[in-house]
């Protein structure tokens, strides 16, 4: 089968043709570090290699995509540091990187067509990444999602400082949940299917923590604090994380520190995750030789994700203490002088798609389609206005126009049978409400589930930009669920 992308690529790569998006009725972009901050050069490259997903006695999977080529890579930077990172692009398609919550300025945000134009094969870009919050982060490609972050092209970025430093866990361990698609050849499957696309999503064949497919077995200091570190990484999958201690307490989501909340004081004493989302929690260890084991609830039987093995290193038992981390420093909504936006997140009815799209020869427009960032059909949509795809080429208008610094409360409404973690880039949102969950606690996220027939409230503090607002399950965006704001 050749898609429409294949296709475009072909022509295009007989000369892509450039967009510099400054030509594309751009608004200010904010630089959330001073230009004094120390920086740190990195050299990034998306690349394939090989691997082997299925075990070590399995065939090896060709075609793997990772950054550096290295599968899980982290990153670690300072709080305070900006990050100018030289990234290549020598995968065979185009790509580009994004920076999954981290406050950047809006040009290295990684959207094309909206903030930067594809890196093609072989392409540069040079991109400006200050880190000015501390916590558990992402960075994925924004063109072709499904079909890259598939096959494992993405890597956790985790922003560290002096005050976070002073809170001290006696072990830190990272649970990174992300399927395969494979056949028994260990070679790839079709990473998007109609139904799952219009459905839930297309799940992964085989389940695996950090690209295992045993749960791996971690030790950690009999009677200590282990800071457990959990990414849904997954372009399909919604997780239930829990674990089957009383011990234990949630510390940060998507990075942000909260008040610790004990496990058990949740409702059915997990947290529920969806693709993109973060947590740190505090698991505090039993005696020497016992575990503690840590699950996704939500599988019809419990998916064990990850055993922590407690091992002797002299520690003695001491009273339970929550951890608190240092309180975040993003910029705060201000509720109550907030402006209302509803949204309704549907499945898309070609003939109720109102709104006119920015005409042909609108820059932004032909950038679209040189983007070669299109999905093969459309079945979601945002309040009537679907993102393009299929041979509907067109960008929708901004769902709304918004000033710099004035705050919003965002209203979206799940009319649809499946959940949509939707993600805000470029901002980190107060979540107001969920009107199916009253009992949960006040918190900071940068992508929160919508459940169906759910109304969910966010509020935020705008900056300038151009910001796409989409679910991550990846299919639903690659087929309509995304759409963006102007903000100047
Ligand atoms: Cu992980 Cu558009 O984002
Ligand atoms: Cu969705």
């Amino acid at each position: 089968m050749i898609s429409r992308r294949s296709l475009m690529l072909g022509s295009a790569a007989a000369g892509l043709v450039s967009f510099a998006p400054s030509a594309i009725g751009q608004v200010p972009a904010v630089d959330t570090l001073p230009a004094s901050a120390p920086t740190r050069r990195l050299s990034l490259t998306a690349q394939e290699t090989e691997a082997k997903l299925l075990g070590p006695d399995k065939p090896a999977t060709r075609h793997v995509c990772a950054y550096d080529g290295e599968l899980f890579k982290i990153v670690r930077g300072r709080r305070g540091t900006r990050l100018i990172v030289d990234f290549e692009n020598r995968l065979p398609d185009p790509t580009t990187v994004h920076w999954h919550g981290i406050r950047v300025p809006y040009l290295s945000d990684g959207v094309a067509p909206l903030t930067q134009d594809v890196v093609p094969p072989g392409g540069r870009f040079s991109y400006n990444v200050p880190l000015p919050d501390t916590g558990l982060y992402f960075f994925h490609p924004h063109c072709d999602e499904t079909g890259q972050v598939g096959r494992g092209l993405f890597a956790l970025l985790v922003v560290d400082d002096e005050a976070e430093d002073k809170v001290r866990f006696d072990a830190e361990c990272f649970i990174v949940v992300k399927d395969w698609r494979l056949g028994d050849d260990g070679q790839w499957l079709e990473m998007s299917t109609e139904d799952g696309a219009a459905n839930a999503g297309t799940f992964g064949n085989v389940r695996a923590t950090n690209g295992q497919t045993t749960a791996p077995r971690v030790e950690a200091p009999a009677y200590g604090d282990v800071r457990v570190r959990t990414i849904v990484a997954d372009a399909t999958r919604v997780i239930d994380l829990g674990c089957d201690t009383d011990d234990a307490f949630m510390l940060a989501v998507d990075g942000q520190a909260l008040p610790p909340v004990p496990f058990k004081a949740l409702p059915d004493d997990v947290w529920r995750m969806g693709p993109a989302m973060r947590l740190d929690m505090q698991v505090r260890m039993p005696g020497p030789g016992q575990e503690v084991k840590i699950y996704d609830y939500r599988s019809s039987e419990p998916y064990l994700l990850t055993t922590l093995v407690a091992v002797d290193k002299g520690k003695h038992p001491s009273p339970l203490k929550a951890k608190a981390l240092p309180p975040p420093r993003v910029p705060l909504p201000d509720v109550r002088k907030a402006k209302k936006l509803e949204f309704l997140i549907q499945m898309a009815a070609g003939p109720t798609i109102v709104s006119p799209s920015l005409p042909a020869d609108d820059p932004l427009s032909k950038a679209l389609v040189n983007s070669l960032c299109v999905g093969k059909t459309t079945h979601w949509a945002i309040s009537r206005d679907s993102w393009a795809a299929g041979d509907a080429l067109r960008l929708p208008p901004p769902l709304a126009r918004l000033d710099n610094g004035a705050s919003y409360i965002v209203s979206m409404t799940n009319v649809t049978k499946h959940m949509h973690p939707m993600h805000l880039h470029g901002h980190v949102f107060r979540v107001l409400s969920h009107s199916k969950k009253p009992k949960m606690p006040q918190y900071l996220a940068d992508t929160v589930i919508v459940e169906p027939n759910e109304t969910v409230d966010i509020a935020f503090k705008a900056v300038s930009g151009n910001w796409v607002f989409h679910c991550h399950i990846l299919e639903h965006m690659d087929t309509g669920l995304m759409g963006w704001f102007k903000v100047a």
